[in-house]
C-alpha cells in the first residue's frame, strides 16, 4: 500500500535535471525562472493525460480526417499567489487558451485562520479541469483552504500541482482533500522549525521575485 496514495512524483529524467539547478542556490533568478517555467510545462504535459478529447473534421492537403481537440478553455490554471505565479508561464506555454483563476489567501496572525483576499470564481465550474498551482506544498495549509474554496465555488475535477512536496503537507492534504491528485516533481525529507521544506529550494517566491 502506498504512502502517499493520491501524490504521484515524477521521476521524468528532463523534470530531475532541472530541478536540481532549481534547487541549487547559485541559479540566477533568471535561469530560476525559465527552469520553472519548463517544469510547469512538463509537468501540465503529465497532469493532462486523461483531458477528454473531442473529435473534429480537419481538412489535410490531401483529404479530410476526424481528429481530436481538447477544449482548453475549461482548463483553469489557479496558481496561489504568490509563489504560484511563477508557474503559470509554463503550463500556458502547453495550454495557452485556459482559463486563469487567482487565488489569494494570508493566514490570520491572531486566529490563525486562512483569510481569501482574492478570489474571483469560474462559471459553469463543474465542466472544468481546475489545476491548482504552487512551487510548494509545506505545511499544506492555505492548499487545504484553497481547494476548499474552489469546492464551495463548485469546482469537481482538481489537481495540486507543485514542485517539491515535504510529506507533512502531502499528509495533510490528501487527508482533507482524499479526491485530489497531487503532481510533483520530488518528495522532500521534511520540514524544518519554520516550515520550509529540507533540503527544498529555499523561498521559492523570493527566488521568483527578486523579494530576498
Ligand atoms: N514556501 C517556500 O517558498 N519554501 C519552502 O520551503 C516552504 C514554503
Amino acid at each position: 500500500m502506498k504512502r502517499f496514495p493520491t501524490l504521484t512524483v515524477s521521476n521524468h529524467p528532463l523534470i530531475q535535471h532541472k530541478l536540481s539547478y532549481i534547487r541549487d542556490k547559485r541559479t540566477s533568478k533568471k535561469v530560476f525562472k525559465e527552469l520553472v517555467d519548463e517544469v510547469g510545462t512538463l509537468l501540465a504535459y503529465e497532469i493532462t493525460k486523461n483531458l477528454p478529447v473531442r473529435a473534429v473534421r480537419v481538412e489535410t492537403p490531401l483529404e479530410t480526417t476526424t481528429c481530436n481537440v481538447i477544449d482548453s478553455e475549461n482548463v483553469v490554471l489557479v496558481p496561489l499567489l504568490r509563489a504560484g505565479l511563477g508557474m503559470v508561464d509554463g503550463v500556458r506555454n502547453l495550454i495557452p487558451n485556459c482559463a486563469i483563476c487567482h487565488l489569494g489567501l494570508y493566514r490570520d496572525h491572531e486566529t490563525h485562520e486562512p483569510v481569501t483576499y482574492y478570489f474571483k470564481p469560474m462559471q459553469r465550474p463543474e465542466n472544468r479541469m481546475f489545476i491548482m498551482v504552487d512551487p510548494m506544498l509545506a505545511t499544506g495549509g492555505s492548499a487545504i483552504a484553497s481547494a476548499d474554496m474552489l469546492k464551495q465555488s463548485g469546482a469537481k475535477d482538481i489537481k495540486f500541482m507543485c514542485l517539491v512536496a515535504a510529506p507533512e503537507g502531502v499528509e495533510a492534504f490528501q487527508h482533507a482533500h482524499p479526491d485530489i491528485e497531487i503532481f510533483a516533481a520530488a518528495l522532500d525529507d521534511r520540514l524544518n522549525d519554520d516550515a520550509y521544506i529540507l533540503p527544498g529550494l529555499g523561498d521559492a517566491g523570493d527566488r521568483l521575485f527578486g523579494t530576498t
